[in-house]
């Protein structure tokens, strides 16, 4: 049964990620599929509370599919943390007769929208967009797919450097509190060892494992580095360490940083938003909301947006066994 509904309002919040504007384009084409007006709100939370907000319709999302980034701007919104900032964003909800509101970002920016449903009972919906894939309740985010690929281009580059003057590299990639793009993209990029925070395995199996690198006949080695490891050094003291251990290693550092985010989006997240659009216009016309829109085993799925924020999305341990097996 469809509900009543009108006017739907779109935004991105939260750290960008390839894909977003793949899923603002398909959260409007949906829209107006429907007979709904669409309006998005530039600067996200942000946004809302200033007014920032344009009307929108099919061909205002022309050839944004395969942009990085996102068209509508995303912003870490203080004011929409206390009760005013909120008000004055209800406030415009009202002023634009909007019926429900699709938060695309990470699990701040789902809190964000919890709370707004909570207080003004304003039908939100999530759509998970982050390169780090640490949300519970889809399998994919938006832009980790593309954020692999983008990391392992850069590390098999790393690796001709590496390779052509024997060194050691420690790269740094994305992943505060997850270890998915660190973990995956080691395997891809064939790396010696990967340093997750889900993980912590110590320093000493880090300078066994190269002792035992160097001993079997390697020349170069590759180390990959979730930002938010567990060893309780960063990249630059890891790097150091090992040369004070092992000082028959020459090593480098190279911490990929921001880049991971941007880009045009691979395929798959391109098809991923798409499906997640769709999925998110149709669950609010079905009368869902306070749930995120994910995937699971190649099915759409609707998760409480209170569990896609408290459960905690797994890492796949056998791939560390996966990398002992096959860095011999
Ligand atoms: O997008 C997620 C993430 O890339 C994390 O891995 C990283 O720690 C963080 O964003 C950094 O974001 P910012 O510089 O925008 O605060």
């Amino acid at each position: 049964m469809n509900i009543e509904m009108k006017r739907i309002a779109v935004l991105t919040s939260g750290g960008d990620a390839p894909g977003m504007n793949a899923a603002v384009r398909a959260v409007v084409r949906t829209s107006v599929f429907y007979g709904l007006q669409c309006y998005v709100v530039y600067q996200g939370y942000q946004g809302l509370i200033d007014g920032k907000i344009k009307q929108a319709n099919a061909r205002s999302v022309n050839n944004i599919i395969n942009k990085g980034g996102t068209i509508l701007k995303s912003a870490r919104s203080l004011e929409f943390r206390t009760p005013k900032g909120r008000q004055k964003a209800f406030d415009n909800i009202k002023k634009f007769e909007i019926d429900a509101l699709v938060v695309i970002g990470g699990d701040g920016s789902f809190t964000g929208a919890l709370i707004f449903q909570n207080e003004f009972n304003i039908p939100v919906i999530g759509i998970p967009g982050t390169i780090d894939n640490d949300i519970y309740g889809t399998q994919h985010t938006l832009g980790y797919d593309t954020a692999l690929n983008t990391v392992v281009e850069v590390i098999d580059k790393i690796r001709d450097t590496a390779s052509s003057h024997n060194r050691l590299f420690f790269v740094e990639v994305m992943g505060r509190d997850a270890g998915h793009i660190a973990l995956n993209t080691g395997i891809g990029a064939g790396a010696e060892e990967i340093l997750i925070p889900e993980e912590n395995r110590g320093l000493d199996q880090l300078l066994e494992s190269l002792k035992h690198s160097e001993k079997s006949g390697k020349s170069s080695s590759i180390v990959v580095v979730a930002e938010g490891d567990k060893t309780g050094k960063n990249v630059f003291e890891l790097a150091t360490y090992v040369e004070q251990n092992l000082p028959y290693y020459e090593v480098r550092v190279s911490v990929l940083g921001h880049m991971q985010r941007g880009g045009s989006p691979s395929c798959f997240d391109r098809v991923l938003a798409s499906r997640m659009g769709v999925h998110a216009i149709e669950s609010l016309r079905e009368g869902k909301s306070k749930v995120m829109v994910g995937v699971m085993n190649d099915k759409m799925e609707l998760t409480p947006l209170e569990e896609a924020i408290k459960g905690k999305s797994e890492i796949n341990k056998d791939l560390l066994r996966v990398t002992d097996i096959l860095s011999i």
